[in-house]
């Protein structure tokens, strides 16, 4: 092709280009869809487990099929004894992994386990989705655990999966709020068609690459602060802020500074949506009651919170995302702030694995083209 011809132009970061169909959910500016389902309604009336059946297998579960669908995912829960030598290993050498690698490692790891591994059929991918829906709790508590130098605790097949992620990262059994909160920010987390994550696992899915291969390139694309990472962001942007109040300043000022410095403040913005995400304010809502029953110390975050939203609303027009609550909630649940993206991960898994059904169930690979900015035809020569 002579570099001269005419090439068309490139939409930066596919910003508004429709790379393909999904079934499994709808994202526009006024609605939030799971296979149908209005997110709202969902965060209201399912638990994450009849959401995590509703993705992976296309409709919403009669009691029967989620006792079922339950008890099978629970009893998964294990993970290999050469895996929990790998969380220990890590831990120790280099000190400081983020866990988010850690996961990434892990994930990668437990495909040597899976004796579905490089079986790419309807019914060996629904096999592996539940079994990684059931490890990667118990894999990033295990690390958890390792790392505060605690006794990991044994997976526990009575607790619901919001319950016992909890439990595998702390070992204390959660209190109902707790567990409730955890289980709605899954339900909000689960899914969100073709955001970066999910179509960087198309992506690999398209070349006939195994489950495992693209949920890695899943956790990969999810680890960066302009996608998943920005919850455990948003909640240091918090902490800086409160470092900031601490010294005898205030939050106005704080803003004006990061204005002026044209830094992005984390958890804000959206590439789709412009007028609010449908997420965070009812996450906000949950978090808020955790906070109100903790006290003043709690409150504080939310009070910060509500005044940055404020400012960046006025005087940006910009809306938070999901990630902002999130930040704040987990943070008052105790949570260490760099396990809130691999929370992420423990919900998110079932929405990966939902597009990377479909996407092995009627294939194209993804290839798409660039449009050539480099330089123009010239001679090697000979010499
Ligand atoms: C999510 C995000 C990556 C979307 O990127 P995008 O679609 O390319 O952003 P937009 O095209 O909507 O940005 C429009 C304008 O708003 C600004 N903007 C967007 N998000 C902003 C933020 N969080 N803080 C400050 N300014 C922001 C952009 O810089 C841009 O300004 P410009 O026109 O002067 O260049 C971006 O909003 C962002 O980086 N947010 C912070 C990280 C985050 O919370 N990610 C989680 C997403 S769920």
């Amino acid at each position: 092709m002579s570099t001269t011809e005419a090439q068309p132009k490139a939409a930066v970061g596919l910003a508004g280009v429709t790379v393909g169909d999904t079934r499994i959910c709808a994202v526009n500016q006024t609605q939030l869809l799971y296979r149908g389902y209005e997110i709202a309604d969902l965060a209201a009336h399912a638990t994450f487990e009849e959401v995590a059946y509703l993705l992976l297998e296309g409709e919403k579960p009669t009691p029967a099929e989620l006792r079922t669908f339950t008890q099978e995912v629970a009893a998964l829960r294990p993970i290999p004894e050469g895996l929990k030598a790998l969380l220990r290993e890590i831990a120790g050498v280099p000190p400081g992994a983020h866990p988010m690698a850690i996961l990434r490692t892990g994930v990668s790891y437990l495909s040597h386990f899976d004796p579905d591994a490089e079986d790419n059929s309807p019914a060996a991918g629904l096999r592996k989705a539940k079994r990684l829906l059931a490890q990667i709790p118990t894999l990033i508590g295990y690390g958890q655990m390792v790392r505060d130098k605690k006794d990991p605790v044994e997976p526990d097949p009575s607790l619901d999966h919001a319950a016992h992620a909890l439990w595998c990262m702390t070992g204390v059994k959660p209190d109902e709020l707790n567990a409730k909160v955890m289980d709605l920010s899954l339900v909000l987390y689960a899914e969100h068609d073709f955001n970066a994550s999910t179509f960087a696992g198309r992506v690999i899915a398209s070349t006939e690459a195994d489950m495992h291969s693209a949920v890695c390139g899943g956790i990969g694309a999810l680890k960066g602060p302009l996608h998943g990472g920005a919850n455990e962001k948003a909640m240091q942007m918090l902490m800086l802020i409160d470092t900031h109040l601490k010294g005898g300043g205030s939050i106005d000022e704080w803003m004006q500074q990061a204005f002026a410095e044209k830094r992005k403040l984390m958890g804000f913005g959206h590439r789709v949506y412009k007028q609010g995400d449908h997420r965070a304010g009812i996450l906000r809502e949950s978090g808020l009651k955790i906070a109100q029953k903790q006290g003043p110390d709690s409150m504080k975050w939310f009070d910060i919170g509500d005044r940055v939203q404020q400012i960046m609303l006025e005087q940006k027009n910009i809306h938070p995302n999901v990630d902002f609550p999130c930040g704040m909630t987990y943070y008052v649940m105790g949570i260490p702030v760099d396990q809130y993206t691999p929370l992420f991960v423990v919900s998110r898994i079932t929405g990966w694995c939902a597009h990377i059904l479909e996407q092995h169930a009627d294939n194209r690979i993804i290839r798409p083209l660039a449009s050539y900015a480099g330089a123009g035809l010239r001679q090697w020569g000979d010499t």
